[in-house]
């Protein structure tokens, strides 16, 4: 019995711990939506647009994406394959790994997993993408690091603010200083948007980061619609399964006692 509670312990604290990073900070709510098409079209536009350049989505084909997300062959080769790709071929980052790691003193990684890697148990799924979300909305002004910004949910990423024409560069903003207040001691704990800073409205960025988050997301595990499809026939033909056999066995057994 003691075992036991020790293990649940265990178990009940693992997704805790993958959070603990985080722990003061608060993710934003991004509530994706994977029957959006227009938005998960949307999101792939802008992610072979803003992020391939740096991050790979080496599980997901181009044709698998476009039969997806309603997008015919033609369109798929005409807007979203840069590359020179077949149609056939997984999302590869035309960067080689060596380049980034000297540009950017870190590698890239490929996203596809990038929403499971961060769902905290890799169960919770909207954890993970409202940690992406965060990241992407995020990024403020500082000119000690290399990129010339920082972040909140990565301190120090080497992922300069590839939107910043869009969002413009967002303002630290500093917790109340209850010590000395030197500047140097204040932590940062939330950014603000300069007004007219870049070519989208806070909502419009919003919205797009939203359209890249969803778009992760069904990226993350393309077959989880058809899935969630399959789910109730495949139940109810296990019922019915279920029904026959019990009344098979009826049968069978009838004249054995
Ligand atoms: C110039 C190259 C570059 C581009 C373009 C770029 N990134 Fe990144 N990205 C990086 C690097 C480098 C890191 C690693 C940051 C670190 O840990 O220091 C990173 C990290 C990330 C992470 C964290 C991954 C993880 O699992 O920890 C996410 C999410 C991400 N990028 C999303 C995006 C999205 C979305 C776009 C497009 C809007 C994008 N990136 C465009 C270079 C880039």
């Amino acid at each position: 019995m003691k075992k036991l509670a020790c293990l649940l312990v265990i178990l009940l604290s693992v997704p805790g711990l993958a959070g603990a990073a985080d722990e003061t900070l608060r993710l934003m709510d991004v509530r994706t939506d994977l029957s959006d098409k227009a938005s998960l079209q949307r999101g792939a536009k802008y992610f072979v647009n803003y992020c391939l350049g740096c991050h790979s989505l080496k599980y997901l084909r181009y044709q698998r994406l476009g039969q997806d997300l309603d997008i015919p062959d033609e369109l798929v080769e005409k807007y979203l394959i840069w590359d020179g790709s077949k149609i056939s071929s997984p999302m590869t980052s035309a960067m080689r790994l060596e380049d980034a790691d000297n540009w950017l003193g870190a590698i890239p990684m490929d996203l596809t997993l990038a929403i499971r890697r961060h769902s905290g148990g890799g169960l919770r799924v909207g954890r993970g993408a409202d940690w992406v979300y965060t990241y992407l909305n995020t990024f403020y002004r500082d000119d000690k690091t290399p990129t010339g910004v920082n972040n909140l949910v990565i301190p120090n990423a080497s992922m300069p603010h590839v939107l910043w024409r869009l969002q413009g560069i967002p303002e630290p903003v500093y917790a109340r200083a209850e010590d000395d207040g030197s500047a140097k001691q204040r932590k940062v704990v939330g950014v603000k948007i300069p007004e007219g800073g870049g070519a989208l409205s806070e909502a419009e960025y919003h919205r797009m980061t939203r359209d890249i988050v969803n778009f992760l997301v069904y990226a993350s595990e393309p077959i989880q619609s058809a899935r969630k499809a399959l789910g109730l026939p495949v139940l109810l033909f296990l019922i019915v399964f279920l029904a026959i056999i019990y009344l098979l066995k009826q049968e069978y057994w009838k004249d054995v006692h």
